[in-house]
């Protein structure tokens, strides 16, 4: 492929990949950003296979690789479940990570000859941040994916002077840097792989540092510095293309974390540095007083059918009981009885940006009654029935009412304040937080116990048959 059609199928890749950002910002065109995503990398992919030096060494060793790779991923992708999508997304960007670590220690071992003075000292300051870029988001992805699998626990790790620690480390890995930047003929691979393990271990210091209802910022923030590491394995590739789509994964990222923050009511900057999670509040939590009030499958289909408002809160339940396709047909049942019927989903509800928006759009929910916390908050108070499906942190007032919880500060769902609080859950159990939830001993809060699914399903046939 000449230099120039290289060119253009790396601009038209780029201009796919910046659609494709576009489409996902909005439910409606999502599968259009989808196709724009898949479409620029199947562009890039083959523009950058086809620019190889013609060699058939290469191809076949290529293939070698690429072929499982493409296998193992097809197979993993098309049998994850939606619960588990966070794990698989945070997995994945540890692949970035590392091939961010192995590009810069491969371009180190084998330097590119062509390069002199400055553009030499350049590149290898591009491969020492690559390296340290790389080895933080690996060893973090990793953390964040055995947090997300219950591998490790989701409590936050407080170690005596942990930003210190932190703070050494930084500084340890810039001395190494002066230590490696102006080495020749391979004396700084010490400095280098030195720095490589202190950044591992920056990596899951950082991470096992924040705990429960703060992990949605890990993962938006481990998606951003994948993207940075991809952008510096493209300054070390001297890929265009890789520096582009590593900019716009790394920008973001950042811009969904700053987002997540905000929806969270936390500083940035007090996430990343770690320990928030364990605890907003600094005393213990107030104690709750109050018995639940467990409910039966009619009561509720009663108290539904004389509703007329109803607002629907998904949270992590539904998507276990995988209860999205029970929870649209009861909607229409609702709304073909003259029922208002409409969503409010929290931005953190689940456990992956936009989790509850894709399981109704799977279901068929119409996207117009798909309402965002903010836009549905204030008309609980003028609501009759709110029906909490699978949801806890993101619907516990104690979020408002207590300075002392964990999760103190955090905007919630404030579905309290509507006349009657249907909870759907199997348990008394606490969400991800690990925080207890006073809603459950509201007096117009009542417990329908059992998985979700079943539940809805016969609160379906109940308003069916009515
Ligand atoms: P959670 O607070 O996690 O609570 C989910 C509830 O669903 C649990 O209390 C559980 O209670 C119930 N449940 C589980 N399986 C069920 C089933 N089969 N049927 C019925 N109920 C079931 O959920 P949330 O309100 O969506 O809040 C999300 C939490 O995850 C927040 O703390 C958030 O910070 C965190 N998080 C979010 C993300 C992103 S990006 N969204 C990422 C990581 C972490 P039982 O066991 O009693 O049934």
């Amino acid at each position: 492929m000449s230099n120039n059609l290289l060119t253009v199928a790396y601009i038209a890749a780029s201009a796919l990949f910046i659609l494709s950002l576009g489409g996902l910002s909005n439910q409606e065109s999502a599968r259009k950003g989808n196709l724009y995503g898949i479409l620029g990398m199947l562009i890039a992919f083959v523009a950058t296979a086809t620019v190889l030096p013609h060699g058939i060494t290469e191809y076949a060793t290529l293939s070698t690789v690429i072929l499982p790779g493409v296998v193992i991923g097809a197979i993993v992708a098309s049998r994850v479940a939606m619960t588990s999508m966070p794990e698989l997304v945070a997995i994945l960007h540890s692949f970035v990570g590392a091939a961010a670590v192995l590009v810069g220690v491969a371009n180190y071992l084998e330097p590119n000859s062509s390069l002199t003075g400055v553009e030499a000292t350049i590149h290898q300051l591009e491969i020492f941040i690559g390296v340290f870029i790389g080895a933080v988001t690996f060893t973090g992805s990793i953390i964040a994916f055995g947090k997300l699998r219950a591998i490790i626990s989701s409590k936050s790790l407080m170690l005596p002077a942990r930003h210190w620690l932190n703070l050494g480390m930084i500084l340890a890995s810039v001395w190494l840097g002066f230590q490696f930047m102006g080495t020749g003929s391979l004396s700084g691979l010490p400095a280098l792989l030195i720095m490589c393990a202190i950044a591992s271990l920056l990596g899951i210091h950082l991470v096992l540092a924040i705990g429960g209802a703060d992990m949605p910022v890990v993962i938006s923030m481990l998606n951003s510095y994948s993207g940075w590491a991809a952008a510096a394995a493209g300054f070390m590739l001297s890929n265009d293309l890789l520096i582009i789509t590593g900019a716009l994964v790394g920008s973001s990222g950042a811009i969904l974390s700053y987002i997540m923050c905000k929806a969270m009511n936390r500083s940035f900057i007090s996430v990343i540095a770690g320990g928030f999670g364990a605890g907003a509040g600094s005393g213990s939590a107030a104690p709750i007083e109050g018995e639940a009030t467990a409910t039966t499958v009619d009561e509720a289909a009663e108290m539904l059918k004389d509703a007329k408002s109803v607002i629907i809160v998904p949270g992590y339940g539904m998507a276990v009981a995988q209860a999205q396709h029970a929870v649209s047909d009861i909607t229409r049942t609702l709304r073909d009885r003259g029922t208002q019927v409409r969503f409010g989903i929290h931005p953190v509800a689940g456990r992956l940006p936009g989790h509850m928006n894709v399981l109704l759009a799977e279901a068929d929910v119409p996207y117009d009654i798909v309402l965002e916390m903010d836009e549905i908050n204030e008309d609980f108070a003028k609501t009759d029935a709110v029906l909490v499906i699978g949801a806890n942190d993101t619907v516990n007032p104690s979020a408002i009412e207590d300075p002392n919880s964990a999760i103190a500060g955090m905007p919630v769902l404030e579905v309290w304040n509507s006349t009657n609080v249907i909870v759907l859950k199997r348990s008394m159990a606490s969400g991800y937080a690990g925080v207890e939830n006073p809603l459950f001993y509201k007096s117009n809060t009542k417990m329908l116990f059992g998985d979700a699914k079943k539940n809805v399903d016969a609160l379906l046939g109940k308003l069916s048959y009515a």
